[in-house]
């Protein structure tokens, strides 16, 4: 039999030669797979006396545990080279301009929400803020809603156990609408008041209209001498810059909200047919925003004398907006991240939306 020294050096020898791992699997095929040396002695063995067979065993165990080591510690050292060399062939110049094919979108929320913030600021609105887990004062009690008013059941509340009381008033919600804002912008600042209030809403919903987070913007003006004349100017000069028209039709419906009054649904004219929906000239009506005066029951729990005082809010829902305006049937798929669906109706994050420089530029979607 060979000399196992010798045949361990000429193996380990070629493992550590071995510069790629091609190499190295042949060299493993050719000592350990079914024909190989190691293999070959090993079979070998039942020719042997006992005595022998025991002594040779062991060698060719002990042979066998370093080869199978030194292939191993081979391959580590192979696999840092080839991680060494991609990583080098691959490096990134962060600091170069982006290819245009593989730039960002900017989702169609964003982009209405950075509309609606560009019509409004021009008018002299400020942007305001509130919590998206509301307690129930902000989001029912002081919008005239107090514990078992039927209006609250109008809305398919989230509630959240509140840790230090077991007592279902002192519950949270998730906002339910960005009506709150208008409550802590009362606590915050006296008027005159201008403020808009964009942001996420929870309700329990879900079909091609309403997904369970949906996002609205809130409008509230407060001064002295408010009339119902204002709020219909402002929400048709709004609408008009919105849609991009010169002329739209619209019309005031009476309804229902209490933290409002007189409350109205606005409604804007079109015209549908089977496959198309066209804003403005029509004899069609579509529903657009809820709006009215504020209640002096909310002024009061805002801390502002509705003897002195008056003013009025409005609600609009974003996401609705968009589908209108970019034509995007089902709402769900807003919230399902798919970067085919934000490609096709995203925007180029360089098209800044402003009232003069153009506020979709053309309703020009990137293709
Ligand atoms: N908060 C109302 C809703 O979510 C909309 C609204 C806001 C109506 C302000 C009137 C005034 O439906």
């Amino acid at each position: 039999m060979e000399n196992t020294e010798n045949l361990k050096t000429e193996i380990v020898t070629a493992i550590k030669n071995a510069s790629d791992i091609k190499t190295l699997e042949e060299i493993r095929v050719s000592v350990l797979g079914k024909k190989g040396k190691i293999t070959e002695l090993m079979k070998g063995l039942g020719a042997l006396s006992v005595e022998e067979k025991k002594e040779m065993g062991k060698t060719l165990n002990i042979l066998k545990s370093e080869v199978e080591a030194a292939l191993e510690a081979q391959k580590k050292v192979l696999e840092a080279q080839e991680l060494n060399r991609k990583l080098a062939a691959e490096t990134i110049d962060v600091t170069l301009p982006i290819r245009p094919e593989n730039q960002g979108r900017i989702h169609p929320v964003s982009k209405i929400y950075e509309e609606v913030v560009a019509i409004f600021g021009e008018m002299g609105f400020e942007v305001a803020e509130g919590p998206d887990i509301e307690d129930q004062f902000h989001n029912f009690n002081a919008l005239n809603m107090p514990a078992n008013h039927p209006a609250r059941q109008m809305q398919d509340t989230f509630y959240i156990p509140n840790p230090d009381s077991d007592d279902f008033d002192d519950s949270y919600v998730v906002r339910t609408h960005t009506s709150p804002v208008q409550i802590r912008t009362m606590e915050a600042k006296r008027p005159p008041i201008r403020v808009i209030a964009p942001g996420r809403t929870y309700r329990s919903d879900y079909d091609a209209t309403h997904t369970p987070m949906f996002h609205q913007v809130e409008g509230l003006v407060i001064d002295k001498n408010i009339t119902m004349a204002h709020l219909k100017g402002c929400l048709y000069d709004f609408v008009k810059a919105f849609f991009e028209l010169d002329e739209i039709p619209v019309r005031y419906r009476p309804s229902y909200f209490p933290f409002t009054e007189p409350s109205a649904e606005m409604d804007i004219g079109c015209k549908k047919t089977k496959t198309e929906l066209k804003i403005g000239a029509g004899t069609d009506w579509l529903e657009i925003l809820g709006c009215g005066m504020v209640h002096p029951r909310v002024l009061e729990a805002g801390g502002i004398d509705p003897n002195e005082y008056q003013g009025f809010a409005f609600g609009v829902g974003i996401d609705r907006l968009a589908m209108l305006k970019y034509g995007i049937p089902d709402l769900r798929t807003f919230f399902e991240s798919d970067v085919r669906w934000l490609k096709h109706y995203g925007f180029l994050p360089l098209d800044e939306s402003s009232m003069t420089g153009g506020l979709s530029n053309n309703g020009g979607m990137a293709r």
